[in-house]
């Protein structure tokens, strides 16, 4: 090891040049996911208050939010739905006229390039919010895996590129991958939403979503915040059930998590930038408090950093347009 003054590690801090010639991490636009509410209905663009910025479209609307996304360069958008209609066993979430179906031929209409990822999951589709079917006041595990394949089979059905459960039940991505093999789409990749944790940060969203549970919390499928080995246990069991990419979210507060999967796996990596780490800022941003850009582009570094391939975040809009 060599010692001051002969090593001097400012030497290379000097210029901009030598800064970005020994850069570690770059981020790129190619990297970001850009999610997208879509709300049943007609001529509907709904800004959501706790996400500034951030609206819900019907699907009628979104070839032209769509184009803007392709031509910033964003590869890829994930869709949320929030339909019409609710029951207890989520029927609009496999309807093949549902919000989401709808959405992704309005979108695949548009600007058949741009990936179209589906978010997998009931709560938007339940009455209750739960992310599956109750029985005796609890989410069933195996009840639910039936509806999500089915549903994940009626996205792919409708044109989805790629498939992500977000639901945290045991055995999806195995019930999923079965579905869409069995019904000739062996070509569709999962990214399963593997280490999801049981997050004050989905705040936002479930206004967005409306998607908030109607009684209890979801803090017995999501995982415990202060856990980490079974996230590992988590990421281990979706890739041996098939999972072609995994997921870490939140991703802010779980930097640790992101770069320990990337450890110990090889498995392309997203990292979801939820709706309370957008809010945060956007709202310190507002008042003046933070210089929102350099925030931006330093989370998405560090996101990046940890380990992540791939980000999904509420602004990859605006990053594209900063990168
Ligand atoms: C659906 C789902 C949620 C998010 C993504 N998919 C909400 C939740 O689990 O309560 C959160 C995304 C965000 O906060 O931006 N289960």
């Amino acid at each position: 090891m060599s010692e001051f003054p002969k090593t001097r590690l400012r030497r290379l801090r000097r210029t901009e040049a030598l800064r970005a010639l020994v850069r570690e991490t770059k981020t790129d636009v190619g990297d970001l996911v850009y999610p997208l509410f879509v709300v049943e209905g007609k001529r509907l663009k709904q800004e959501v208050s706790s996400m500034p910025g951030i609206c819900r479209y019907s699907p009628d609307l979104l070839p032209k939010e769509v184009e803007t996304i392709a031509k910033l360069g964003i590869p890829a958008v994930i869709l949320f739905g929030i339909p019409q209609k609710k029951d207890g066993l989520a029927s609009s979430a496999c309807d093949p006229k549902g919000v989401i179906q709808q959405a992704i031929h309005s979108i695949k209409k548009a600007v058949p390039e741009l990936l179209v990822v589906t978010d997998v999951c009931l709560c938007e589709y339940t009455s209750h919010g739960h992310c599956g079917v109750v029985v005796d006041g609890d989410v069933d595990n195996d009840k639910t895996l039936e509806l999500l394949a089915r549903t994940a089979l009626s996205h792919a059905q409708a044109g989805a590129d790629v498939v992500a459960p977000s639901d945290m039940m045991d055995g999806r991505v195995k019930a999923i991958r079965r579905a869409l093999d069995e019904n000739s789409f062996t070509h569709i990749p999962i990214l399963s939403y593997a280490a999801k944790y049981a997050s004050a940060f989905y705040g936002p969203f479930r206004e967005a979503a409306e998607s908030a549970p109607q009684f209890g919390d979801r803090r017995s499928y999501q995982m415990d915040p202060p856990n980490w080995r079974e996230a590992l246990r988590e990421v281990e069991q979706d890739i041996a059930e098939g999972a072609d990419m995994v997921m870490v979210k939140p991703a802010l507060p779980y930097l640790d998590i992101i770069c320990k999967v990337r450890d110990a796996f090889n498995h392309p990596l997203a990292a979801y930038s939820v709706s309370g780490e957008y809010a945060m800022v956007k709202a310190a941003a507002r008042q003046g408090w933070l210089d929102e850009q350099k925030v931006v582009l330093e989370m998405l570094t560090a996101i990046k950093r940890a380990g992540a391939d791939i980000i999904i975040t509420y602004y990859a809009k605006e990053a594209a347009r900063w990168l």
